[in-house]
């Protein structure tokens, strides 16, 4: 069967459960599952993974993982699959699927080619440095995360766009319809998604007066198993599958997103959009245990805090000190603590700001870092600043991640989002889709927190057109100069560190790519100087003796839902979904 746009949705979701069936009934289990499950990562999840010998798609939604295997198992490659995922991600994951959002995607071709797309939205240019800020210099709360002025200029669809331009095979109009499908003919809800439409519905009455836009036609609560049709976002992705760039940016939805912006004060105008361009970046690389580690360059953050805490662990005995241990987790914990802080002077969009990278990824400056480290006691994060001679080396629940692989083995891993959970709660009205609050992950403040805690300074202040910072951290790592596996999460500022603790799990620890997102998680940011950690992460008597050391514990619901898809010694891929979500891998 070839998949076109005019592919009726009946004929695709029926092979949608014909393939989930197909593998359903050749299980293969997970060959550590029995022995090493439970004595490597003690206080983790169970779920196991998913196996397939040519290819398989993670993602945060089940419906989007069956549309992207069905795109590839129908000739599409990773990158058709990449746009096919995105676009139903947006209609079935509204809390941070997105096309009012944007993400960063680092992907490596077949022969070995490495590639990164950045489509962070970008700063309107009617922004300011100081446009959160009352007439006393004051932060004005929720301005930067709700509302119409929380909004930076969405790089989704044009990101898609070039993605597929590039690197496409399918017909572009294919890879849209399934999402103009599940948007017009409805989607189940999850119990997740459920509870989250209704957490979430005072606020969108409260910034969306009058429309009705994700309630209930009689405004009773969401429930388990009802359906979400979205009529207004169907029409604005048949725009985008008909007009591509010019469905978004221009013609009806942009009038559309631009009356919203004038309705609430918003900033973002028709300029904005046309100006708006997703950028080609050269991916980060570095090395970790004679591993290759691809990943995401400014203005994310994560990449470079991810190699920067690689190198430092590089000379660790983690695998001897083993998982989530006394000695593992303080050492982490205290590098943690000082690469956050680095990040927090340091790191901003590097087309407006001079980020020192080879300085912040240089050995000798990252030993130097570690000069006041004490194996016995933790460094409270007021006696640590950022790196001072950095300068010396020279010039030079909410967010989604999937991650794809193709037959031919093209690799995609992508984390987009629209920053809090439903973004900045507006839906553009007519247009029915969700606009991010990504303008809070900008420094309104020199050291105000945001909302995740981080802090910030000069490189990462307000600009227009310039873009904010981000923890996201899409990750690919090679093994012999082969693909092994890819990584990614949400989860705000805890997302680099725990891409950090999938690597490890799997490097140092020889887990499966299951066991690896299924190990309980924690993290620390510099500021505030607590370890956030999920419940049963350490046990009490490693919990205890990390209190001696001087750490202080926040226990918080999860951190973060990592996927993994892993090429296996054989040449087969597991893919893990992570349990703390509805997520889940298909591969054939
Ligand atoms: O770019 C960032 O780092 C944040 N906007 C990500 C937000 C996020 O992960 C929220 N989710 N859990």
């Amino acid at each position: 069967m070839n998949i076109s746009f005019r592919t009726p949705l009946c004929i695709l979701l029926l092979s949608i459960a014909f393939s989930t069936n197909l593998s359903a009934q050749q299980p293969e289990r997970n060959p550590f599952s029995q022995n090493s499950a439970v004595s490597q990562s003690p206080q983790g999840y169970t779920k196991e993974g998913v196996f397939g010998h040519k290819a398989m798609v993670v993602s945060a939604h089940p419906l989007a993982s069956q549309i992207g295997a069905e795109i590839l198992r129908h000739g599409g490659n990773a990158f058709d699959a990449t746009v096919a995922v995105q676009f139903a991600l947006a209609v079935a994951f509204p809390v941070a699927g997105n096309i009012g959002g944007g993400g960063f995607i680092v992907a490596r071709m077949a022969n070995g080619k490495t590639i990164s797309l950045d489509f962070r939205e970008a700063a309107p240019m009617n922004a300011s440095r100081d446009m959160y800020l009352d007439s006393a210099g004051n932060v004005v709360p929720r301005l930067s995360t709700f509302g119409h002025k929380a909004s930076g200029v969405p790089g989704t669809v044009d990101a898609m766009v070039q993605l597929h331009k590039k690197y496409g095979k399918l017909p572009w109009k294919a890879l849209v319809q399934p999402a103009v499908d599940i948007a017009r003919h409805g989607v189940f809800l999850t119990v997740r998604e459920a509870e989250g439409l209704n957490e979430v519905r005072e606020a969108l009455e409260l910034y969306n007066p009058g429309k009705a836009y994700f309630c209930k036609p009689d405004k009773s609560p969401w429930r388990a198993g009802d359906k979400l049709v979205q009529e207004d976002l169907a029409n604005t992705l048949e725009r985008i599958r008909d007009k591509g760039r010019n469905g978004f940016y221009r013609g009806k939805t942009a009038e559309l997103l631009v009356a919203e912006m004038k309705r609430g004060g918003g900033y973002i105008t028709q300029q904005d959009l046309d100006a708006y361009s997703a950028k080609w970046r050269t991916p980060l690389r570095g090395s970790y245990r004679g591993h290759n580690i691809i990943t995401m360059p400014p203005p994310s953050a994560g990449g470079v805090g991810l190699l920067q805490m690689l190198t430092l662990l590089e000379a660790q005995p983690l695998k001897e000190w083993g998982v989530n241990t006394e000695k593992s987790a303080h050492c982490m914990i205290e590098i943690e603590r000082r690469v956050y802080a680095d990040r927090a002077e340091y790191l901003g969009d590097p087309d407006f700001y001079n980020v020192p990278m080879k300085g912040l990824l240089d050995a000798q400056y990252l030993r130097s870092r570690m000069s006041n480290y004490s194996p016995e006691k933790a460094t409270p994060s007021t006696e640590i600043t950022y790196g001072k001679d950095v300068r010396s080396f020279g010039n030079t629940d909410q967010t989604t991640h999937f991650s794809i692989v193709d037959p031919a083995g093209n690799v995609v891993a992508l984390t987009t989002t629209l920053n809090g959970g439903y973004g900045s709660k507006i839906v553009v009205d007519g247009a029915g889709f969700f606009m991010n609050n990504e303008m809070d992950d900008f420094s309104v403040k020199p050291g105000a927190p945001n909302m995740f805690g981080a802090i910030g300074g000069e490189a990462n202040a307000i600009q227009p057109r310039k873009r904010m910072l981000s923890s996201m951290t899409p990750t690919i790592v090679e093994k012999n100069g082969n693909f092994s596996f890819a990584i990614g999460t949400p989860g705000g500022t805890t997302i680099t560190t725990s891409v950090l603790q999938g690597i490890i799990n799997i490097i140092d620890h020889n887990m499966t790519a299951q066991q690896a997102v299924n190990t309980k998680r924690f993290h620390h940011q510099y500021v505030p100087d607590i370890v956030r950690v999920e419940q049963g992460a350490f046990t009490s008597e490693v919990e205890s003796a990390l209190q001696r050391k001087g750490h202080t514990f926040r226990s918080i619901g999860t951190i973060g839902k990592l996927e993994i898809i892993l090429r296996r010694a054989d040449g087969s891929l597991e893919g893990a979904a992570d349990p703390r979500g509805d997520d889940m891998a298909v591969g054939f």
